[in-house]
């Protein structure tokens, strides 16, 4: 949906960032350049040494010039992961993760929670058709755009406040998005979740707009669930749902969710879109430190978002064959440990461009 279209030759920025992004990423990009091989595309990669290491040297996060560079010389970027535990406050993550997403205006999450093989869920007796599902999460305003403050800090007194920013623009604008990705993919159902009964203020707002927008598309069931009750339908029966769009803050905990219904967070991709415009594309986990170095980690998240990047830049070809490799290593017991499956990060992203290259 909103694809960017422009020359055949894709100029991808690439992000490998800290921890096992650095092993996921190299494996993605085996996989990515396999698709490309295969269907006679022309990629040019550029690497940004961006990360906790680079940070710890020279104090470099987001370099003040990157958004302008980016929206000027490149269709898309791929990210591995941010964190490290030498930078406990994660500092040099936030500035160049949110630092993307806000000032590229990346006002989509798009975190598709699709599972492969049923015997990957925690849900008892689901089938692959029953989780299927994408979360829209508003990526752009809301609990995290880092308004508050604190009063009489570090003392028996203290108050801290969180601004929850909604503005109409912003609200409307991931409305419209659910709706128009579903019609473009045919799909019939919408969920806008959000917290109205009791924020009243804020989601009253996201309850007006759905109304407004939800009359332009009489095709598609539109349907409200108030956030709590989403998180529990999630499980109870996750194939009432198609597309689900809510807020910052509940679109983060709710696609956790959906990814751990769908096989946990080594599989899960997601995107960080603004239609039309360069956009951002990542595994949804993090640096985990705790495997790192291992050969441990799984590389399909990783992989599935060099898929998604591919469906954005109009390579659909490439798209779906990178998608289908990881449904089949699902479905063959080839995925790495933490699945059940025998393979460590490298001969898992081995297996992934083979298959590619070889259907
Ligand atoms: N988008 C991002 O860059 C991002 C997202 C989440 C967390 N983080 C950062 O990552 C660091 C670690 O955070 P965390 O431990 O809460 O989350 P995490 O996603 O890194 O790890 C959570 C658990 O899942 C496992 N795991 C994650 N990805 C895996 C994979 N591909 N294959 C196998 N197992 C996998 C880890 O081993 C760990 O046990 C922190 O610094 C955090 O701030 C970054």
């Amino acid at each position: 949906m909103g694809e960017r279209k422009s020359s055949p030759r894709k100029r991808i920025a690439v992000i490998a960032g800290d921890g096992i992004g650095k092993e996921v990423i190299p494996e993605a990009l085996k996989v990515l350049r396999a698709a490309a091989a295969k269907g006679g595309r022309e990629l040019a990669l550029t690497e940004f040494d961006w990360g906790a290491d680079r940070y710890l040297r020279d104090g470099t996060t987001l370099p003040a010039d990157a958004p302008d560079m980016f929206r000027r010389d490149y269709d898309a970027i791929l990210l591995g992961a941010l964190g490290d535990p030498r930078v406990p406050g994660n500092q040099h993550g936030a500035a160049i993760l949110l630092g993307l997403r806000f000032k590229l205006d990346l006002y989509v999450n798009a975190r598709p929670c699709v599972l492969f093989d049923r015997r990957l869920t925690p849900l008892k007796d689901r089938t692959e058709k029953e989780i299927d599902f994408v979360v829209l999460r508003e990526n752009t305003e809301g609990l995290y755009v880092g308004m508050g403050g604190f009063f009489k800090k570090g003392t028996a007194d203290e108050i801290a406040t969180q601004e929850d920013i909604n503005t109409r623009k912003g609200v409307e604008r991931i409305i419209r998005y659910a709706f128009e990705y579903a019609r473009s993919l045919g799909l019939e159902r919408v969920c806008m979740s959000d917290k109205a009964n009791a924020l009243a203020f804020g989601h009253d707002l996201w309850q007006r707009v759905f109304a407004e927008v939800r009359g332009e598309y009489p095709g598609i069931q539109a349907r409200h669930l108030y956030v709590d009750n989403l998180v529990m339908q999630m499980v109870r029966d996750p194939s009432q749902f198609q597309v689900i769009v809510t807020c910052n803050l509940f679109g983060d905990i709710a696609s956790d969710l959906g990814a751990q219904l769908a096989g946990g967070l080594g599989l899960a991709p997601s995107g960080n879109i603004h239609p039309g415009q360069v956009s951002m594309f990542e595994p949804v986990h993090g640096s985990a430190p705790d495997i790192v170095g291992k050969d441990m980690a799984n590389p399909m998240g990783a992989a599935l978002a060099a898929s998604m990047m591919c469906a954005y830049l109009a390579w659909p070809a490439e798209a779906q064959t990178t998608a289908a490799a990881a449904r089949a290593a699902s479905r063959e017991g080839k995925p790495t440990g933490e699945l059940g499956g025998p393979l460590g990060t490298r001969e898992a992203g081995d297996w992934l461009a083979g298959r590619v290259a070889s259907t």
